[in-house]
């Protein structure tokens, strides 16, 4: 009986099948069968992609040029013994052992949401790879920490650092190789984009130090890092290529690349990261998967990237191309048109091709040598536990292979706990990005015991159905502490606002509902605390009408929550207003109501919602989060070009128009008064930045000097393997549709004879096998070394002037000497960030911030290189608590800090 296999179910519910379901959907009414899908998924297999592959041109002047050929790993000094290690043990593996290590074994083919094959002669195991950045996925005992966008909003690099140990830990100690996190890009040019809540914040220097302190954490436990999704993935809806049509193009030109979406990308291989995740759609019309200009020459060429680089799940849509574009390793394995028929554009498909000379053989030996060289280069070789948890099902015991119709049966989940102390780092996390957006006559704190508290919202609770009732957090029910999708995880348990009011003993009242009850009694003492929410996901699951985006919900509250304020405002005088949201929203309804006298945005807080609020509300400490991202008045404040593509016939176009002006960068130029500012935050106390002091450190030149040449690669025999190395052993005893690497004799014979036959590979335009030295802006892992040079030293002297102990952001931005006015730049942009301990009142300390080389650089397009316009020019360095309040300002020509200076914007 087929209803009877895990399979469908999983199907269903699990992860990067939705664009095949959404194929499924449009050919066959009955998709939604699972029964049904199998006849259908079989009858498709012969349908060829190509024949509905229908393109829209992407705009004039957009271009996706070719880089050939991909560059080897290991020229970097901090791999070289990785790199050796790993090559004394690929130049004994045999053809069939190379292709397994480079790809998946099939979606749902073992425990953890990708698992490679093995090369268990030569000692290396599968790979687990697993889910997600805010920790693990669709397991359990771990801990549900916020989500990146909270920790963009603590500001706070420790905390940064610290999640991502602890991250590390979780991971390591069920088993993990790869964590598939942190997620840098979305970036946040969309505000109504629906994963952008798994990264940092709307700035790339934010998303950077956000991810690059997380790796750092992460691979500190042996754990490898994977930064994703490689490149301007901004949106979730038509985002992947599928039978009927091609995935949405991201048309951005270079500088725009390189200063905005890059830019986190760049500082996370800077600081080593093992791998990267490329993303489902195209940049200029071309899949990123297979985007030879971005993989091979500015990931690995100019960022000098060591570590391997995989698809996102189904993301690869060919199998020669994609190799020679740079791909490494193809996840979850299967093709992207119909997953789970034990079909492989790699696998056996990559020995094939191997073996009839198409994939040049040094191609494949570095795909493998770069796999390997990252497991050595974080010490996996040396004990590192197996997975011991399965993402398929939270049963001790399940399928093996729950992909395969019959699968062996056995212990599946061991039910480790992984959580340590984590609750305490993500609590403080939770707490310390806590907003405070208004706060008239001094609302917050609040007493305890001098009022009843009426609560509403539901919100403030617990979905009493169960907090882990919906897959993947599909749904806005109770408490929001994350998004939905595959950058959620299941929770160990959920401390909510109920309970900490619980906790505390506070005198208050719930009603568990989104509309305003007749009965709550309104009385004069009475404080309401209302609470709101906005969600988002990602594309596979609709929540009320949101495919992942935005798309019904808009940019306002769910729920009628503008209705609810309203109305409880209407009726009470002292009302508070909490806000679980994934990014901006709109306020205007009832941000000026007088009876609105406090706004928090507690952003998604995960596990620990309860307790990290009421240390803020009751002033415990005071708030210290700022925002990550601008709140605008309206949606037409934003430009038009940022706003959701539609459906469109071919594939969708979306042309990054506004170039460099997202978010506050756009608000500046435009002259837009935000409702919000980006970085902006309140606190109980207030503070005064003073006495700030510039050194310079690295002289500055136009151009930067010059790169050091590449250091030594791995170098192999590339001498065609016999064919004999892919035949399948004997008595091999198969997994239904599990993917392997071997060939019948006789096709791996073929193969090798067509290796001599007169019939070539297409290779692309621009193709040559040829290595190259490199670009002037690359030389080291980030690029150029002396692009991280610091140029200038700035240090401020934070002061608490206020009643209360809290803690104060130090913010520095720059702005770009006034004649190169003819380079078109922001007038401010964030370079970097420190956050004070926390201050008792009167007490001070002094702040060291920094600048490089590139922070006072522009991408210059023609000759490909980082240029500061003007290395004599007075470049502005202003610091504050916020970027629409900065007033003192330091000088790079006068070598001097000045206070009380009329703010740039
Ligand atoms: C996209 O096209 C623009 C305009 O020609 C070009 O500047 C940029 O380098 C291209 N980017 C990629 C990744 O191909
Ligand atoms: C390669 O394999 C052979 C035999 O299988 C073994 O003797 C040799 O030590 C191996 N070399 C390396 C570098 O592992
Ligand atoms: C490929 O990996 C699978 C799964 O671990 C394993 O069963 C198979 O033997 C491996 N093939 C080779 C050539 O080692
Ligand atoms: C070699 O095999 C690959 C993978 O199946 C295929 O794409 C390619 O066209 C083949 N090349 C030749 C020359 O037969
Ligand atoms: C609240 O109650 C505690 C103990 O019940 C008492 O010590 C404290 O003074 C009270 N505070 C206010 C503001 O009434
Ligand atoms: C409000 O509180 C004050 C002082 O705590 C008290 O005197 C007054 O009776 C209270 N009013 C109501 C309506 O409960
Ligand atoms: C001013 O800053 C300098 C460091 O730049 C520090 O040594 C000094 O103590 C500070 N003075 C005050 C009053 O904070
Ligand atoms: C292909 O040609 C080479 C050299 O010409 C020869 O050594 C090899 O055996 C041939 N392979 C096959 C499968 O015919």
């Amino acid at each position: 009986m087929l209803t009877a296999s895990p399979l469908h179910l999983s199907v269903l519910r699990l992860f990067a099948v939705h664009s095949f379901l959404q194929s499924l959907a449009m050919l066959s009414s009955s998709s939604s069968l699972p029964g049904a899908s199998l006849v259908v998924l079989s009858l498709l297999s012969c349908v060829d992609s190509a024949a509905v592959d229908r393109r829209t041109p992407v705009p004039a002047g957009y271009v996706a040029p070719p880089y050939y050929p991909a560059p080897y790993g290991g020229w970097v000094q901090d791999w070289s013994e990785s790199y050796r290690k790993a090559s004394m043990l690929v130049s004994n593996l045999t053809l069939a052992e190379k292709t397994n290590l480079t790809a998946g074994s099939g979606i749902f083919m073992g425990r953890c949401v990708g698992n490679t094959g093995s090369a268990l002669r030569a000692g290396i195991p599968q790979l687990c790879l697993q889910d997600g950045p805010l920790g693990l996925r669709n397991t359990d005992h771990n801990t549900a920490f916020p989500a990146g966008i909270t920790v963009g909003a603590t500001w706070d690099k420790d905390l940064m650092h610290a999640r991502g140990v602890a991250l590390g830990e979780e991971f390591r100690g069920k088993g993990v190789n790869v964590h598939l996190g942190p997620s840098v890009g979305p970036l946040g040019r969309k505000p109504r984009g629906g994963r952008n809540w798994e990264g940092f914040g709307s700035d790339p220097v934010l998303q950077a130090f956000g991810g690059a302190l997380t790796i750092e954490g992460i691979q500190s436990q042996g754990v490898i890092a994977t930064i994703k999704h490689l490149i301007a993935n901004e949106q979730e809806m038509y985002r992947m290529y599928n039978l009927v049509q091609p995935g949405i193009s991201s048309n951005l030109d270079d500088r725009t690349l390189h200063e905005l979406y890059l830019w986190p990308f760049a500082e996370g291989v800077r600081s080593g990261v093992g791998a990267v995740m490329i993303a489902y759609n195209a940049v200029n019309g071309s899949a990123c998967s297979q985007n030879s200009y971005l993989i091979n020459g500015i990931l690995k060429d100019e960022l000098g990237f060591q570590g391997f680089v995989m698809s996102d799940w189904l993301a690869q849509i060919s199998g020669v191309s994609s190799a020679l574009a740079g791909l490494d390793m193809s996840m979850p394995g299967d093709v992207h048109t119909v997953p789970l028929l034990g079909n492989s554009y790699w696998m056996y498909e990559q020995t094939r091709s191997v073996l009839n000379g198409s994939l040049p053989l040094d191609r494949l030996n570095d795909q493998v040598t770069r796999i390997l060289a990252t497991w050595f280069q974080f010490g996996q070789d040396q004990n590192y536990p197996a997975p011991n948890f399965d993402a398929n099902t939270q049963d001790a015991e399940g399928p093996l292979y729950p992909g395969a119709l019959f699968s062996p049966r056995g212990v599946v989940n061991q039910f480790v706990d992984v959580q340590g102390n984590h609750a305490e780092i993500a609590r403080e996390i939770a707490r310390d990005a806590i907003t405070l957006l208004k706060n008239d006559n001094g609302a917050l704190p609040l007493r305890l015991n001098a009022t009843t508290f009426k609560v509403f919202g539901t919100d403030a609770e617990k979905n009493p159905d169960g907090i882990n009732s919906c897959a993947d957090q599909g749904c806005n029910k109770g408490t929001l502490g994350m998004g939905w999708g595959s950058g959620s995880a299941r929770y160990p348990y959920l401390d909510s606002p109920i309970d900490a009011l619980k906790a505390r003993g506070a005198n208050y009242q719930f009603f568990n509902t989104d509309s305003f009850p007749s009965n709550s009694n309104p009385s004069a003492n009475d404080t309401a605390l209302v609470f709101v929410t906005s969600d988002s996901g990602e594309n596979y699951i609709t929540v009320e009408g949101n495919p992942g985006d935005r798309t019904s919900s808009n940019l306002n509250l769910w729920h009628n929550g503008d209705k609810l304020i309203k109305d409880v405002a209407a009726k009470y005088s002292n009302v508070i207003v909490i806000v679980h949201t994934v990014g901006p929203i709109l306020m205007e309804e009832w941000i000026d109501l007088p009876s609105v006298k406090a706004v928090l945005f507690a952003h998604l807080p995960g596990q620990e919602a309860g307790d990290s609020l009421a240390q803020v509300l009751f002033g415990d400490v005071s708030p210290s989060g700022h925002l990550p991202y601008t709140i605008p008045h309206s949606e037409a404040d934003y430009p038009a070009s940022v706003s959701l593509r539609n459906f469109e016939v071919g594939q969708p176009q979306d042309t990054f128009t506004e170039g460099l002006y997202i978010d506050y960068r756009h608000f500046n130029k435009e002259n837009i008064t935000p409702r919000y500012a980006f970085g902006h935050g309140m606190s109980y106390t207030t503070f005064s930045f003073s006495n700030a002091s510039i050194t310079s450190v690295t002289p500055l030149t136009s151009v930067p000097p010059t790169r050091s040449a590449k250091g030594e690669t791995p170098s192999y025999s590339t001498a065609i393997p016999p064919a004999s190395e892919a035949y399948w052993p004997d008595n091999f005893d198969r997994i239904w549709r599990y993917l392997y690497s071997w060939l019948d004799k006789n096709d791996a014979d073929k193969a090798a004879a067509a290796a001599n036959s007169s019939s070539k590979y297409p290779y692309p335009d621009g193709y040559s096998n040829e290595q190259k030295p490199g670009p002037a802006a690359g030389g080291a892992q980030g690029g150029n070394p002396a692009l991280f040079d610091t140029a200038y030293d700035v240090s401020v002297t934070v002061t608490n002037t206020g009643n209360a102990s809290g803690k104060a952001v130090a913010q520095l931005y720059v702005q770009f000497p006034a004649n190169t006015a003819l380079i078109d730049t922001p007038i401010i942009q964030l370079r970097d960030f420190e956050k004070t301990d926390g201050l008792a009142a009167g007490e001070s300390q002094i702040l060291s911030l920094r600048l490089t080389r590139k922070d006072l650089s522009v991408w210059d397009v023609v000759s490909q290189n980082w240029i500061v316009p003007d290395p004599q020019g007075d470049y502005g360095f202003w610091i504050g608590g916020s970027s629409d309040a900065l007033t003192l300002r330091c000088g790079s020509a006068t070598g001097s800090c000045e206070e009380d200076v009329a703010s740039p914007v």
